[in-house]
């Protein structure tokens, strides 16, 4: 065995034991040195592409001593914005941008601009603020099986809040769940380390409630299908665990976990259930409508406890909301935050952030109103139909197979080449494709953008072209083939956590 795979099974065996070799290994000083070579390298080729702009556009580390003419800064960001436009508006880019229209993205701008000044926060000054959210939530449950259960009764309505993003949906769900047996253990038995389950692809929002909110993340391997193996999960639940977590579908494959399955297991142990439908809330729903085969994933199932559901994706609203759903009143109170104490009055806060963009929230609704049941359903035909068409495209190049069996996230992987070389082709034929590890494979999300006429044919003849150049230049290595290398390879998980950290902070770099 190698160095890597001694560390890897180091790493299963005794995470902490890994943690101190790997510190000991890169305090050497030999070793920070090469491991501060290869960073520099790596992320002085990465720098070039994140930071196009250097020397092509003003730029501003510091405040200007005198402000400029609105018309100029008008000039810059039109002239960034029109540069940047064809990557994500002629249907290149995976997920990203889901709607995108000309008339869409007008409609909601006015939206926008009308109210850009309102602040959630202030409910007293902008009512409309807290209609539109509210609205806006109870539209997503009654779409999502809502409307199924005894709206008066305050255990069992189907309630939430609108956040910034999948992330915070998830983030305040979670919390929700470890506040609630935080409160329960005060009157039973004491939880005193709390934990969530989720299968090993559900979505890295969990593994940022671990980091932020003190809770044990338990991942759990998948099965051959990618979806989640519910003995398994069923197995990974101790006393402490507050909630169990599956997706609608999965990010990386597109894939629904078995829900009814999963929610059975957290019912049974009078826990949380949880289903991220980030991704799929708005999508799954229409697509049984069409007759396509949905399973159970909403709250229809009686153990769902709770939901997430993102309006900024296939909602097809601006960036920046989602819901968060639960069942009954009191799981949502667990997600609030009160302050009875503080000289600046007394506060309160349903979400993360204090002050919100209420523009933000007047413009998903207006986004929801105007598609109407009758949109989605249209959006998702042709949706669920371009995804058909890529998916059958991919199964007939002999090189790839496709992972799972998805309706319109597709995963490829390849047993012949090296597929992020693969991506790295496409990446230079202007694709922007998601890299997945554990295993190896790429995938696009199929949004209204791909379902434009000619995006199916072109983006399969270059995907043949790309198999066909990795296949002809087989040593070559470019675009992101070398970083995931370094991640499949490199022994030590924390080298490849600080490479990370490292980008981020070439990101901040002006
Ligand atoms: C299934 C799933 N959950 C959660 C998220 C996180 O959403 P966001 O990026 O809006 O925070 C995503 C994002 O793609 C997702 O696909």
């Amino acid at each position: 065995m190698d160095i890597a795979g001694i560390a890897a099974k180091l790493e299963r065996l005794n995470p902490k034991i890994a943690a101190m070799a790997e510190r000991l290994t890169v305090s050497i000083p030999a070793v920070r040195a090469r491991l501060d070579r290869e960073y520099e390298q790596m992320l002085a080729g990465m720098e070039a592409s994140v930071k196009p702009y250097r020397g092509q556009a003003p730029s501003f580390p510091r405040l200007p001593e005198r402000g400029l003419a609105r018309d100029e800064v008008l000039q810059t960001v039109e002239a960034l914005a029109a540069r940047e436009r064809p990557g994500w508006r002629d249907g290149l880019a995976s997920g990203a941008v889901y709607h995108g229209g000309d008339e869409h993205i007008a409609f909601l701008n006015r939206v926008y601009a009308t109210t850009s000044q309102v602040n959630p926060l202030h409910a007293d000054l902008w009512p409309s603020a807290t209609k539109y959210e509210a609205e806006i939530v109870s539209m997503t449950a009654t779409m999502l099986g809502g409307d199924t259960v005894g709206s008066d009764d305050p255990r069992r309505q189907i309630v939430g809040t609108v956040t910034s993003g999948g992330t915070e949906s998830i983030l305040l769900a979670m919390k929700a769940y470890r506040d609630r047996a935080r409160a329960r253990a005060r009157a039973r038995r004491r939880i005193t380390h709390p934990e969530v389950v989720a299968p090993t692809t559900a979505h890295v929002a969990l593994d940022k409630v671990a980091h932020y909110f003190g809770i044990k993340l338990v991942r759990v391997p998948v099965g051959a299908d990618y979806r989640a193996d519910v003995s398994a999960m069923r197995r990974a639940v101790t006393r402490n665990t507050v909630a169990l977590v599956g997706s609608a579908p999965t990010f990386p494959h597109g894939v629904i976990d078995p829900i009814e399955d999963l929610a059975a297991v957290a019912a049974e142990r009078g826990i949380g259930f949880h289903t991220d439908a980030c991704l799929g809330g708005f999508v799954l729903p229409w697509a049984r409508r069409l007759g396509y085969d949905v399973p159970p994933f909403d709250f229809r199932v009686p153990g769902v406890t709770s939901m997430s559901a993102d309006t900024h994706k296939f909602g097809y609203a601006a960036k920046g909301t989602s819901v968060v759903l639960y069942r009954g009143t009191k799981l949502r109170s667990h997600q609030y935050f009160t302050a009875t104490e503080w000289p600046g009055g007394l506060y309160f806060s349903p979400t993360l952030a204090g002050s919100r963009p209420g523009a933000l929230s007047a413009a998903c609704w207006a986004a929801m109103v105007a598609t109407g049941e009758d949109g989605y359903l249209e959006a998702t035909r042709r949706i669920l139909e371009t995804g058909a068409a890529i998916r059958d495209g991919i199964t007939a190049l002999p090189q790839l197979r496709v992972l799972g069996d998805p309706l319109w996230v597709i995963a490829f992987a390849s047993d012949t080449v090296d597929v992020y070389r693969v991506l790295a082709h496409m990446t230079r034929r202007g694709w922007s494709l998601n890299g997945l590890h554990r295993p190896a494979a790429v995938h696009l999300c199929v949004t209204l953008r791909h379902t434009r006429p000619g995006v199916v044919e072109r983006f399969l003849a270059d995907l043949r072209v790309s198999v066909d150049e990795v296949l002809s230049q087989p040593t070559e290595k470019e675009g992101m083939a070398p970083v995931y290398g370094l991640a499949a390879t490199i022994p030590f998980r924390g080298v490849v956590r600080d490479l990370l950290k490292k980008y981020i902070d070439v990101l901040y770099r002006p």
